[in-house]
């Protein structure tokens, strides 16, 4: 059981693997996950929420071998309220060293509406599945689902039915992001005061940031007497997210002075997590977003520039280096062997093997062929690059003209399968040109849910990253490329998308990676 002996530790509760993993888009590969789950571990997070075991043979797949590989964490899975999700649960968790069994029912009058339960036959299966989780597992938490929602009285019946069925953590979960930060401290206080046994355990907050309240409500909920915070990297999640990890950590780091509680966190893995989790998710990050975003850091003005050069303190109220980005960043150029270029690899936070140090020198020095200086940003673009070469669609050439009405021509030449084949497809600018030539070797029905072009640095040699999801049958698959033509970063990233999408066909099996249980089911 995770006991808090200390008052002032707050646990960190991460769920970018379930919650931020459920928003549609953001589907990773079983790989990824794993590489997701080690990094949480590695800057300390005390539970990793690591999917929904029975939505998925996929899901159940990815969660019992983080919980086979993981050092520290405690290592959670969802599960609603019936014996079969809770079973299928335990079945993966239970390699943990440390697991933990999550089941939640919602319980405010909509959501008791939708399995058609009155409040008594709903206590009683609260009473029912906890009891069930607990034998199976020591550490059990329970979530009203819509708890913001939820008349008082009931919830803090159903509360104290968890406590007295062997719940060890109670999530107070603002599912649609309705609460405000007055309300979120009010109920997690009155919820302690009131609930008999609620001393024994300890109470989660778990936002949704439909309001953009979702730091606000959490940091608010600790000040009331919540002990653990869910969370996710960069704000992943449904909708307009969860509560993001790097806010809540980072703000009461730095305003500890009136907020006097401290996570277990190491703050400099915080800008490697980020950017991994926005290329595997296929979200990028907004520029100015807090702490992480691109802007986060940078002083454009005139006079912030002047400030920050007299005092930095001026204008920053933290230090880049604490979330683990270097102060200065010296270019790398065509000279710049390969110590040197691993050296600021594992700086950025990216720990290499020697046969990956080969094939990112081969890429880093055809970058600095074209381009005289190789920024941090470009280098982190290469590393987030899906560039692998045991895919079955390879990109051998491309010749793209564009006219001044619109029209472009694009020819592509790509490797399918170790066969050469080549199409010409005009279209309406450049990269729809390519994009139907692609379409024209390899006919596919997938539906382009996102296209979206970033500048990695200034200049017009500057590197453009393209981000590209695809959906086809509830499959979703997104590609990342990066390179300084904006057109062949947009191929590359769209053939990425498409072998992702073929190897997830091949694995699961027809129709098999659909989840069998929608997230929609939970929210
Ligand atoms: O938002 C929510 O209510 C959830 C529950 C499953 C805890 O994610
Ligand atoms: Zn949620």
């Amino acid at each position: 059981m995770t006991n808090v002996t200390d008052q002032d530790r707050v646990l960190i509760f991460d769920t970018t693997l379930r919650d931020g993993e459920q928003s549609p888009g953001a589907t990773m590969t079983h790989d990824e996950k794993l590489e997701i789950a080690e990094l949480l571990d590695d800057m300390g997070v005390d539970i990793i929420e690591a999917g929904f075991p029975i939505a998925s043979e996929g899901d159940f797949k990815a969660v019992s071998e983080i919980a086979q590989r993981a050092k520290n964490a405690r290592i959670c899975g969802l599960a609603r309220a019936n014996f079969a999700d809770i079973d299928r649960c335990w079945e993966a968790v239970k390699h943990a060293e440390k697991n933990r069994i999550h089941t939640f029912i919602g319980t405010s009058p909509l959501h008791r509406a939708i399995p058609n339960l009155t409040q008594d036959e709903m206590a009683e299966k609260i009473h029912e599945t906890v009891s069930h989780a607990r034998n199976l597992c020591e550490d059990v938490q329970w979530s009203p689902m819509d708890a913001t929602r939820t008349e008082w009285d009931y919830l803090c019946r159903v509360i104290e039915i968890a406590i007295k069925a062997g719940a060890t953590t109670i999530n107070i979960p603002d599912t649609v992001g309705y609460t405000a930060p007055a309300e979120s401290a009010d109920l997690i206080r009155r919820l302690i005061e009131t609930v008999p046994g609620a001393d024994e355990v300890i109470f989660a907050t778990h936002c949704h940031n439909d309001l953009g309240m979702a730091t606000a409500n959490a940091l608010a909920a600790v000040a009331g007497g919540a002990r653990q915070i869910e969370c996710t990297i960069n704000g992943l999640g449904e909708r307009a997210g969860n509560t993001a990890l790097e806010e809540v950590v980072m703000a009461l780091r730095t305003r500890n002075d009136i907020m006097p509680w401290k996570t277990g966190i190491d703050t400099t893995k915080i800008m490697h997590i980020s950017r991994r989790v926005a290329t595997v998710s296929g979200f990028p990050v907004q520029f100015n977003k807090a702490i992480v975003g691109k802007n986060a850091f940078a002083h454009e003005s005139g006079i912030h520039q002047d400030g920050m050069l007299k005092n930095r303190e001026n204008f920053e109220i933290m230090r880049p280096e604490d979330i683990g980005l270097s102060g200065t960043s010296l270019p790398l150029g065509k000279h710049s062997g390969r110590a040197a270029l691993r050296d600021k690899l594992e700086t950025l936070g990216y720990e290499i093997g020697d046969n990956q140090l080969k094939d990112i020198f081969v890429r880093f020095k055809e970058l600095a062929d074209r381009k005289k200086e190789v920024f941090d940003d470009d280098l982190i673009a290469l590393m987030s690059a899906d560039d692998a070469t045991n895919d079955h669609l390879q990109l051998v050439s491309m010749k793209v003209t564009c006219g001044t009405g619109g029209q472009a021509e694009a020819t592509v030449e790509l490797e399918v399968d170790g066969k050469d084949v080549i199409a010409t497809e005009h279209g309406d600018g450049p990269v729809d040109a390519t994009f139907k030539a692609i379409r024209a070797i390899y006919p596919n029905e997938a539906h382009l849910q996102l296209y979206q072009v970033h500048a990695v640095t200034e200049g017009t040699d500057a590197q453009a990253t393209v981000s590209v999801r695809l959906e086809e049958d509830g499959m979703i698959a997104t590609g990342q490329s990066a390179n300084t033509d904006t057109v062949v970063a947009s191929a590359k990233a769209y053939i990425s998308a498409l072998n992702r999408l073929i190897m997830r066909r091949e694995k699961a099996g027809p129709g098999a990676d659909a989840r069998e249980i929608s997230y929609k089911d939970l929210t």
